[in-house]
């Protein structure tokens, strides 16, 4: 038992009362048994994250689909001549309440929508086009040389109910050309989407076409479709009963299984359409015949955008259209400019998901391989040797020579084991010795022969052997 301090008369001495811990100075406090006392650790508070419901991220072992994905489109745009534009990610609600349209699922149910602490109200983009429109107007591209042919690449926001192919935060691409109202333009988007498909070695799609007329004939159309919808008014849902007064062709998109069986009687557009919507549709089914584009003529296919004219179409994988829906959708959309205050101007575009075309190569097991530079691998041992790694892992980067490393591990067999890993043609290993002699062991990865070689000379070695 400790005994208790004395003091010089013998008693024992009063103890007094500390409110505060005394300050430790210099060194750190030391226990009973003289080692220092652990500090204590300060208790994090967590909290849970996780991404939002219909957003995903793109892991490092995914991005190689993505890469191919960028690769493909870049070389297919520039092939057929379009030009790489990007526009904010977010832009006024505006544009989109007017150009993709109020009564749309987009602008219904869909759009994200934000104010400013000024009190701006702006949307993350639901889509490209209008804001491509928009910039075509803003920045005068009507006096360039006519179709201005754009193409761009990036995410974009659907608050949709997250299911297979349906995302709330999804990458599109889009093509678009402006300034042109032959069905050429028409035929040439939908070359460049099937290109697109076709070098992503995709198998087995079907492209479905219609046209959905102008405002001189669609309003004719519309008013025959509410005409046969009164009669089955007591059978269709009730989003439905609201397209009949404020989008009736949209009644043709309804997924409900019994607004659905009332689709297949309702009147068709092309019955409806004047002469220069069935010139126009004519000429673009010629065109593809002549490409020997096959296509399948879908008379009840409206596409849910507001804007389209004439030709609207849609890619879809298989023979038959399946749950996770288009991969490409599009269509021309003629009067869009003029809405936004530009000059007439007619216009074709289309876009496409890159996680739905993902996927699709994923499911049809497309073998997507990340291209690699042959790679060397730096093992090093000892104290000097990591040193002497670090110093020679940065003169191989500088010459363009692709480096694999494992600077953290200190055994050699740890660090071999990594760097066939990698697949690496050649491992370069420096311990203590080599570094005092100014040597590396080249080591063959695939032989495993090794060789001692100065390392003034490794370079030059190094390039010999990964030509
Ligand atoms: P869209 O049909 O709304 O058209 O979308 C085009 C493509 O985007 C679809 O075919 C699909 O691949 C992908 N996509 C749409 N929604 C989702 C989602 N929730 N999750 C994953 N992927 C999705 C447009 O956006 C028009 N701006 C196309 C256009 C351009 N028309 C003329 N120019």
């Amino acid at each position: 038992m400790p005994r208790k301090k004395q003091t010089k008369r013998g008693r024992p001495k009063k103890q007094t009362k500390r409110t505060k811990p005394k300050k430790t100075r210099g060194r750190p406090k030391k226990s009973k048994r003289g080692r220092p006392s652990k500090p204590k650790k300060p208790k994090i508070k967590k909290i849970s994250v996780q991404s939002p419901k219909g957003t995903h991220d793109i892991l490092p072992e995914n991005q190689k689909y993505w890469i191919k994905m960028r690769k493909t489109i870049n070389n297919v745009a520039e092939e057929y001549g379009f030009k790489r534009i990007d526009t904010p990610i977010f832009e006024d609600v505006n544009l989109y309440i007017k150009g993709t349209g109020q009564s749309t699922d987009i602008i219904q149910k869909e759009i994200y929508t934000f104010k400013t602490k000024g009190g701006d109200a702006y949307a993350l983009r639901p889509e490209f086009t209008p804001g491509i429109v928009r910039s075509y107007i803003e920045h005068g591209m009507k006096k360039r040389p006519q179709p201005v042919k754009l193409y761009t690449l990036g995410p974009v926001f659907r608050h949709d109910k997250p299911q297979a192919g349906r995302y709330r935060q999804f990458y599109q691409f889009n093509f678009e050309s402006i300034g042109d109202q032959s069905s050429l333009s028409d035929v040439q988007i939908i070359q460049a989407f099937i290109h697109i498909l076709k070098r992503l070695k995709i198998k087995n799609f079907t492209l479905y076409i219609n046209s959905i007329g102008c405002p001189i004939c669609a309003p004719e159309y519309k008013k025959a479709l509410v005409q046969y919808y009164r009669k089955h008014r007591n059978d269709i849902c009730v989003d439905c009963k609201k397209r009949l007064k404020e989008n009736p062709l949209r009644l043709l998109d309804c997924k409900k299984t019994k607004c659905k069986n009332i689709i297949p009687e309702a009147p068709q557009v092309v019955d409806f359409l004047c002469d220069e919507c069935k010139e126009h549709f004519k000429e673009t089914l010629e065109l593809l015949d002549e490409l020997e584009i096959s296509y399948i003529l879908d008379p009840l296919m409206v596409r849910g955008l507001d804007y389209y004219t004439k030709t609207v179409f849609e890619i879809w994988e298989g023979d038959q259209k399946s749950e996770i829906g288009a991969l490409v959708g599009g269509g021309r959309y003629d009067n869009l400019v003029e809405m936004f205050g530009g000059k007439p101007t007619p216009a074709v575009g289309a876009a496409a998901g890159f996680e739905r075309i993902i996927s699709i190569i994923k499911k049809q097991d497309i073998k997507v391989r990340e291209k690699k530079k042959p790679e060397i691998f730096m093992v090093q041992l000892g104290e000097m040797g990591k040193r002497r790694s670090l110093k020679l892992f940065e003169e191989f980067r500088k010459k363009g020579i692709r480096v694999g490393e494992a600077f953290s591990k200190d055994s050699m067999k740890s660090q071999l084991k990594a760097a066939d890993k990698r697949k690496a043609k050649i491992a370069l290993i420096i311990g203590q010795k080599e570094a005092i002699e100014e040597n590396v062991i080249l080591r063959d990865m695939t032989s495993g022969n090794q060789e001692v070689i100065p390392m003034n000379k490794i370079m030059k070695e190094v390039k010999k052997r990964l030509k």
